[in-house]
């Protein structure tokens, strides 16, 4: 690692180590002390712990930069050929997360901040096929809304990296497809931002692109919302991911006028209150209703439509915000990649996106284009490697 250590690398690598050794939900937001920045210090390399019982990325307090990249296995990557894939994958996140170049890296200069990089692994239900083995996830069912397609859907294994930094991501990737190659080919990659990390103000929600705080409710307990504890013995301690490529409309959503789209979320746009409350983090009132005797949050307010009753049961929401640019009529190819973690897709996940799909009133703004299924397998030790469980 670099000998740039700041003040603030000390601290915030410190609180990453022991909140990764944890595990626990108390990682989300822990890191956002700006302090550093605030006294024009220069922020040192940070990093984000590899080893533990979950894998980093999921209870990681969401990085500025992030690419998701899916492969397609080739013809013949069975078992065991994934019993050398990923040993060989893993040692490289090792590396890089660490702040070292992976082996034979070519530019070795690129890897010494690792700007809180993690590296996550996922299985689609084809890597399950390839291996033999029964699938523990499926791809969705369709929803009347979905307008899927294939380039930005589907996948054999998945690998999420996010770093504070964009060159970090792009040379983890190209690390991570290098060594991949002989085994896989790619056969999606989708990349997002969120706010950088030094506007990061602790104990603020971002913002997405249609300008709404997004990710205030959120659960707390991860260890019965997200991790996994039954079932198989290889899986316990991983979770499930589904990633939706949601498109925005910004072009009509900015002709809505402001009551009308605080109409449609239930919540302020400057504070993220909801319209029954004045801060950010006050409880819904779903059942106010106004002089009129009508709801104050409609009934297809989408946090209506998508709270969950029981918080135990809630999905984890770590959305990155893309923007792929302009169309020769100035229009933005915008959205989010809804990145949801639970322990469960059908009993979390699907409820949800199905109350969602049959009446929200965001959804004449927002349109699915992809969608992906995933098992996290859990974290491993230094000298495992990730889905030894399964494949070793
Ligand atoms: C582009 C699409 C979407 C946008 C812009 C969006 C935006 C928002 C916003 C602004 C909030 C309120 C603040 C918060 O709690 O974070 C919210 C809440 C929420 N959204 Fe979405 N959302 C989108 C898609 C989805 C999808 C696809 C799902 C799940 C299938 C979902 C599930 C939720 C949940 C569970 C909440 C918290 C509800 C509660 O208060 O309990 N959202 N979303």
């Amino acid at each position: 690692m670099a000998g740039r250590i700041s003040r603030r690398g000390l601290i915030t690598g410190g609180a990453a180590t022991a909140a990764g050794a944890l595990g626990s939900a108390a990682v989300i937001g822990a890191l956002d002390t700006p302090s550093a920045v605030a006294s024009g210090e220069p922020a040192g390399p940070v990093v984000e712990p590899f080893h533990g019982v979950h894998q980093a990325g999921v209870a990681t307090a969401p990085q500025a930069h992030a690419v998701f990249v899916a492969f397609d296995l080739l013809p013949g990557t069975g078992r065991e050929a994934l019993g050398r894939l990923m040993p060989l994958l893993t040692d490289d996140a090792r590396r890089l997360t660490q702040g070292r170049p992976a082996l034979a890296d070519t530019e070795p200069e690129l890897a010494t901040d690792p700007a809180r990089l993690t590296v996550t692994f996922g299985f689609g239900p084809g890597l399950f096929a390839a291996a033999k083995v029964d699938s523990p996830v499926q791809a969705l069912p369709a929803f009347e809304t979905d307008k899927l397609r294939r380039e930005w859907s589907g996948g054999d294994l998945l690998v999420q990296i996010c770093a504070d930094d964009a060159l970090t991501v792009a040379h983890a990737l190209r690390m991570i497809v290098k060594d991949a190659r002989s085994f896989a080919k790619v056969r999606w990659t989708q990349r997002g931002f969120r706010r950088s990390a030094h506007l990061g103000v602790q104990g603020h929600t971002q913002r997405n692109l249609m300008g709404q705080l997004d990710g205030t409710v959120n659960p707390t307990d991860l260890d019965r919302a997200v991790w996994i504890d039954q079932g198989a013995d290889w899986l316990r301690g991983g979770t499930t991911l589904v990633l939706r490529r949601i498109r925005m409309e910004l072009e009509t959503w900015d002709a809505a006028d402001r009551v009308a789209r605080e109409f449609t979320i239930g919540r302020r746009l400057d504070t993220g209150a909801p319209l029954t409350g004045r801060a950010e983090r006050d409880e819904p009132n779903f059942e106010r209703v106004n002089r009129l005797g009508f709801p104050v949050i409609s009934e297809y307010a989408h946090i209506r439509r998508a709270r969950t009753a029981d918080p135990a049961a809630r999905i984890l929401r770590r959305p990155y915000n893309y923007d792929e640019g302009l169309s020769k009529d100035g229009t933005s190819d915008s959205g989010l990649l809804f990145a949801s973690y639970q322990a469960d897709v059908e009993r979390q996940f699907v409820p949800v996106q199905r109350r969602l799909a049959e009446g929200d009133l965001l959804n004449e703004w927002v349109t699915p284009i992809g969608s992906a299924v995933f098992a996290i397998p859990p974290g491993c030790t230094p000298e495992g490697w990730i889905g030894d469980g399964l494949l070793a």
